[in-house]
């Protein structure tokens, strides 16, 4: 199975959201990253609603949202009605987790969380079953363009065996650093997801660099 690649527009040129996103859709990508950041959960400020509205009607490919905010229980339904299909609250921001997700789900997106470097995998144990995806952070989340953390490799196989043994059909996606050398040995190690920022849009033919991430090597399994 091939990986599913999700470029990060937080590195696209803002200026031109509109024609990146009409690149992303004529292009292998499988689904949209979209990076919201508050500067208080992360030391960082990105968009919010009115972009995500804004480049919702170039493209129907899945719209993978990825909150680094505070209290994003407060605006679940906005996200929804902004475009979101799959909606990703981080663990660290959320004391009532289990709440988050099944409102998530209830409201008709599905559901990720997502774990900073530093998060054990085993503290999804009791979420797992109730989630869709799990966003494993490769980098400390707040900016793109940022040096890959060589611990996931170890925290992916964790969590890959967790996943197994809690029955969950969670995806695990992996998010920072993401690039055409480390690509293969992730999907090896368990990950199905990959999120690419910098190595998509500062690539000369964004484009192939989506079609290499998605072919690369995914066959065998290291447990
Ligand atoms: C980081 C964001 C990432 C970022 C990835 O806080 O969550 O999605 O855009 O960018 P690259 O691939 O450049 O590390
Ligand atoms: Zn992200």
């Amino acid at each position: 199975m091939s990986a599913i690649v999700a470029p990060s527009i937080l590195s696209a040129d803002f200026a031109r959201l509109g024609d990146a996103i009409t690149m992303l859709d004529k292009s292998n990508a499988d689904w949209i990253h979209v990076d919201v950041m508050d500067g208080r959960f992360v030391p960082n400020i990105s968009f919010g609603f009115p972009v995500i509205e804004a480049i919702r009607p170039f493209t129907r490919k899945p719209f993978d949202v990825h909150l680094m905010i505070v209290e994003p229980e407060k605006y679940l339904e906005r996200f929804r009605d902004a475009g979101a299909d799959i909606l990703t609250v981080h663990l660290e921001a959320c004391p009532h987790l289990h709440r988050t997700v099944h409102a998530i789900r209830e409201l008709g997106m599905k559901a990720g969380v997502a774990i900073n470097p530093h998060t054990p995998p085993s503290h999804l144990t009791y979420v797992l079953p109730d989630i869709d995806l799990v966003c494993v952070m490769s980098v400390n989340p707040g900016y793109g363009g940022q040096k890959f953390i060589p611990q996931t490799y170890e925290k992916v196989q964790a969590l890959k065996h967790l996943i197994h043994e809690t029955q969950s059909k969670a995806l695990i996606e992996i998010d920072g650093g993401v690039t055409l050398d480390n690509a293969a040995p992730l999907l090896r190690a368990g990950a199905d997801v990959l999120v690419a920022g910098n190595t998509v849009f500062s690539a000369s033919d964004p484009a192939e660099a989506i079609a290499r991430l998605k072919s690369a090597d995914s066959h065998t399994f290291a447990a």
